[in-house]
């Protein structure tokens, strides 16, 4: 029988998880501090954990708002800040879940194409004409899924129209920290903190199990999340925050960090090497981090024949439409996830995409 290789979601591998190291810090959490973490409460998150991200972005308290996941947290976002006639604009391709949430507030989503360095700021610039957008959502660092990073002048210049004309920027960053070559760009939030809301997560960098997300903005947002996440469910899992506050006050993060790296990079790697051996030409963006790569498929294919041609050899695909506002536009785009596949496995899943191309 024929393995079935898995490219569709973008998991981290399992085989990375500290599941000692967790063990024990929810252990020790507990018994240190269950009466608060078993308790309502909180709707900002655990408190300790607070202080220790607003440490970390040396930022106050008060800045920082948790939720069970990120995209929880962009899902408040869209429902407090969007709704119908309002605009927002949107990264093409994007993150299909994002995009989802996007749709479902039911705002006018406009979808800027993106260029190997980022948005294509002369559509940005035209539609800021037609009508300024409440937010823009942009995974700036190894975006999913092109893996492109957003360069230094097109941030600031993004930035600068945010504080012309009032919109927010959403920086979704959860793979700034996997950074395998190169170096870092400042970050949105870096350069225009007023206009900017960063959110992050634990899920690409410990466990994504965790569901532990976090948002970094000015106090007033913070404040309206707050309101909302009460109204809708009171407070974030605290045990989890818990166990995640323990984790990182014992400095484990770090080592975690470099320690995924040191599995990531080499996939990224071999991912690239395959990919230019057998269906050279076809890589959108060469990434330097992050979890995805993505290509456009040779002239003459497209999702609705390679599809159910990948599901008769052992082969799962996700539809490359999911990533864009106008589905049509990713008929001939494939996202490759490449974190949770040895390159072995990888070369044999890029040769099978390579066998059912036209
Ligand atoms: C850009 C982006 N944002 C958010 C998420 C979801 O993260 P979380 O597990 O924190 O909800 C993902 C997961 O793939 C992602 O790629």
């Amino acid at each position: 029988m024929v393995e079935i290789l898995n490219l569709t979601r973008g998991n981290p591998d399992p085989a990375a998880f500290p599941i000692e190291d967790l063990i024990r810090c929810g252990e020790e959490n507990l018994k240190r501090d269950g009466k608060t973490v078993l308790q309502y409460g909180q709707a900002p998150g655990y408190v300790p954990l607070r202080e220790w991200f607003a440490q970390y972005y040396a930022v106050k308290p008060g800045n920082i708002f948790m939720g069970n996941s990120s995209l929880e947290i962009f899902h408040f976002i869209t429902q407090v800040e969007l709704r119908p006639g309002i605009r927002a604009f949107v990264e093409s391709p994007s993150y299909d879940r994002a995009n989802t949430l996007l749709q479902r507030s039911g705002a006018e989503i406009v979808d800027i194409p993106m260029e190997a360095d980022g948005m294509d700021l002369s559509v940005f610039e035209k539609e800021l004409k037609k009508g300024i957008p409440a937010l823009v959502y942009s995974i700036a660092d190894f975006q999913n899924p092109v893996g492109i990073t957003t360069s230094e002048a097109k941030r600031r210049q993004i930035a600068t129209w945010a504080q012309q004309y009032g919109f927010w920027i959403i920086e979704d960053a959860p793979y700034r920290r996997l950074r395998y070559h190169g170096i870092d760009i400042p970050t949105f939030l870096s350069i225009a903190p007023d206009r900017v809301m960063q959110m992050s997560s634990l899920s690409k960098l410990l466990a994504p199990g965790l569901r532990m997300g976090y948002l970094v903005a000015p106090e007033a947002m913070i404040n309206k999340l707050i309101k909302y996440a009460v109204d809708t469910y009171i407070g974030p899992v605290l045990t989890s925050q818990g166990m995640v506050y323990e984790y990182l006050r014992q400095g484990l993060l770090e080592p975690n960090i470099e320690k995924i790296k040191k599995i990531y990079g080499p996939r990224l790697d071999a991912t690239l090497a395959s990919l230019d051996k057998h269906i050279p030409g076809t890589i959108i963006a060469r990434p330097e981090g992050g979890y995805f790569v993505s290509i456009k498929l040779p002239k003459g294919n497209t999702m609705d024949k390679l599809l159910p041609r990948a599901d008769g050899i052992g082969l799962k695909l996700t539809d490359g439409r999911s990533f864009f506002i106008n589905p049509a536009d990713g008929n001939n785009f494939l996202r490759i996830p490449f974190c949770q596949i040895s390159p072995d496995v990888m070369e044999e899943a890029i040769k099978r995409v390579a066998s059912i191309l036209d």
